[in-house]
């Protein structure tokens, strides 16, 4: 591949989608675009890029994106967030009306098991009837999957236990099917998080675990200003183990002792 096959596609997902390709990601994109070249019959990955600079690629450079995606996760991954989401939630939902619906934004949710392992915790609190978690996901095809929240054998192993399978799941032709009750809970959406966040309304909680890795510093900061705005004073965003808003917004601290969990700074109004 020339050095501009490859400045054209990892300018074209930086653009769309934030993701920083850096030079020693060039070996991947043979693997994770070879499926669309060979529907596209195109040769190689300077031929991709040929047809991207071409007038009407919107559709092929949308698929480029969505193919470069990282889309890897789990069931209660890293455990802690979900644990303390236990916690903090009776809380929060105290602090509401008993009516008021409990928001809760998996970002970036991939393939759902997020937002799921957020509906079994409400679940296990009574809390599941008032529980609305939105999942959105920049690729069209792990929202599809979100949405259907069919898993296989192994996709359950990693991390659900085996109690909480047997009782949110329904085996079904060799893989497992979320409960009807689970699902009620959770909505899933395709969704930027460079876009405009407002149409989305305000959450309780956030969860924006495992994709800040993926941008640079000035992205991670516009992203996390505009899920501040998001954020009920009272709230609370998670992030992914590797993530941090050290030295990228002032508007979250870290929770004293809890790893990846943090409150937004609330603003006072100016004094006059
Ligand atoms: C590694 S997965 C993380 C999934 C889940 N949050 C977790 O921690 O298990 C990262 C997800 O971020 C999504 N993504 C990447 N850039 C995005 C963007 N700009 N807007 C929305 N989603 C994005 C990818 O499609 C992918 O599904």
């Amino acid at each position: 591949m020339s050095g501009a096959a490859f400045e054209t596609i990892a300018s074209l997902v930086r653009t769309r989608a934030g993701i920083v390709l850096g030079a020693d990601k060039a070996y991947m994109l043979d693997t994770r675009l070879g499926g669309l070249m060979r529907e596209l019959s195109l040769a190689s990955l300077d031929a991709l890029a040929a047809k991207l600079r071409a007038p009407g690629s919107e559709r092929l450079a949308a698929a480029v994106t969505e193919a470069l995606t990282t889309n890897e996760s789990f069931f209660f991954r890293d455990g802690k967030p979900f644990e303390h989401l236990k916690r903090v939630l009776p809380r929060i939902a105290a602090a509401r009306g008993p009516a008021q619906k409990l928001r809760i934004f998996s970002a970036a949710c991939s393939t759902g098991q997020e937002a799921y392992s957020i509906a079994m915790v409400a679940e296990q609190l009574g809390l599941l009837p008032r529980l609305e978690v939105l999942g959105t996901d920049l690729s069209q095809e792990v929202v599809r999957r979100a949405r259907e929240g069919v898993y296989s054998q192994f996709e359950v192993q990693r991390g659900l236990p085996v109690q909480m399978l047997v009782k949110h799941f329904k085996q079904e032709a060799g893989q497992w099917r979320v409960s009807p009750a689970l699902r009620a809970g959770v909505r899933f959406e395709t969704g930027n998080l460079l876009a405009d966040l407002r149409h989305l309304g305000n959450f309780d909680v956030i969860f924006c675990r495992n994709v800040l890795i993926y941008f640079d510093a000035p992205t991670k900061s516009r992203v996390l200003s505009a899920l501040a705005d998001r954020l009920a004073p009272d709230g609370v965003l998670y992030l992914g183990g590797a993530e941090t808003v050290l030295g990228l917004t002032e508007r979250f601290t870290i929770i004293e002792g809890e790893r990846g969990v943090y409150a937004p700074v609330v603003r006072m109004a100016a004094a006059g």
